[in-house]
């Protein structure tokens, strides 16, 4: 990523009044070329999951990530943060020709029903922010194939059932967020695996059982909320090798 250049923050305000506040597409890109165009299949995707939720779809029903120079300028991360609706996207693929989804945030919009299954064919997600919604049913395992994916927030619904342990193959997880939902069951001693894992919030919810043994190799955990479940057992010694650990 570039630095932003030291001018008043015109582009920002700019970017505000072409985006609107409520949906926001960001883009990633390195060079100047060829107009660059996304995945059919991620395109696809999203539009079937943004009808699903009633929606308008991203990109006005065109591409939903836009060819815009002035959001290239931004800085993706902070803008991505600031939305309860965003897309971002990346450029950088086969020579700046192809666009993948890398973030997708829609917080607080009333959404209802079961996580779509179409977001499996979002392969580059790296964020994924449902936070403070209405989604009901189980987390399914096929998340676990997302690969890239680095941030995974899902508090503040309904979700139900046990935590899949396919959620232990994401090994560049570092967020992870099921707070203040419906799920029960053990949390999966899988996770352990997701060495890179530095939040997890589990509070609120009706896991049970002891913390797995295998959570001592979470070594650069950071925050941890397990409050308001039914977790029995001694509070573990391996939290004292948790040395990065600030809350508790
Ligand atoms: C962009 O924002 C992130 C998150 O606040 C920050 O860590 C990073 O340094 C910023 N990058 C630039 C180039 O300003
Ligand atoms: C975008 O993707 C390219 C190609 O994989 C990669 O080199 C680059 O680091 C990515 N940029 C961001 C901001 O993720
Ligand atoms: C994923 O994309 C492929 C190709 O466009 C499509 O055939 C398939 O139905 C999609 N899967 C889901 C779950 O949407
Ligand atoms: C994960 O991906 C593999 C390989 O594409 C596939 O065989 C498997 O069924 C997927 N798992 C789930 C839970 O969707
Ligand atoms: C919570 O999940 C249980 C099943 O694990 C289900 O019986 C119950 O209805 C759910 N409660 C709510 C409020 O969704
Ligand atoms: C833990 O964090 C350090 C510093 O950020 C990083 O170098 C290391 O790879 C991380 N460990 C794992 C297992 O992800
Ligand atoms: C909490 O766990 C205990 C066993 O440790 C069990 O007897 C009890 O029914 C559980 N309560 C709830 C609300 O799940």
């Amino acid at each position: 990523m570039r630095m932003l250049p030291a001018k008043p923050p015109f582009p920002f305000q700019l970017a505000l009044v072409v985006f609107g506040l409520m949906e926001l597409a960001l883009l990633v890109r390195s060079s100047q070329a060829a107009q660059p165009t996304t995945d059919p299949a991620e395109v696809q995707a999203l539009y079937a999951i943004f009808d699903r939720w009633g929606l308008d779809r991203p990109g006005g029903g065109g591409d939903p990530c836009p060819d815009v120079d002035v959001v290239a300028k931004l800085n993706s991360s902070i803008m991505f943060e600031s939305y309860d609706q965003a897309i971002l996207c990346n450029c950088s693929y086969a020579q700046s020709t192809t666009c993948h989804v890398i973030g997708l945030k829609l917080q607080r919009k009333d959404v209802l029903g079961r996580i779509p299954e179409e977001l499996a064919n979002l392969t580059y997600l790296q964020n994924l922010y449902l936070d403070r919604n209405y989604l009901t049913g189980p987390l399914p395992p096929f998340i676990g194939n997302l690969s890239a994916m680095r941030r995974l927030s899902l508090s503040g619904n309904a979700l139900s059932g046990t935590v899949p342990r396919e959620l232990g193959n994401l090994n560049e997880l570092i967020l992870l967020g099921l707070g203040t939902n419906n799920f029960s069951g053990p949390l999966p001693p899988e996770l352990g695996s997701s060495s890179s894992l530095q939040h997890l919030y589990v509070d609120s919810n009706g896991f049970s059982g002891k913390l797995p043994s295998t959570f001592a190799q979470l070594s650069n955990m950071t925050t941890f909320w397990a409050f308001d479940n039914n977790l029995s057992g001694k509070i573990p010694h391996f939290m004292g090798s948790w040395t990065k650990l600030t809350t508790l």
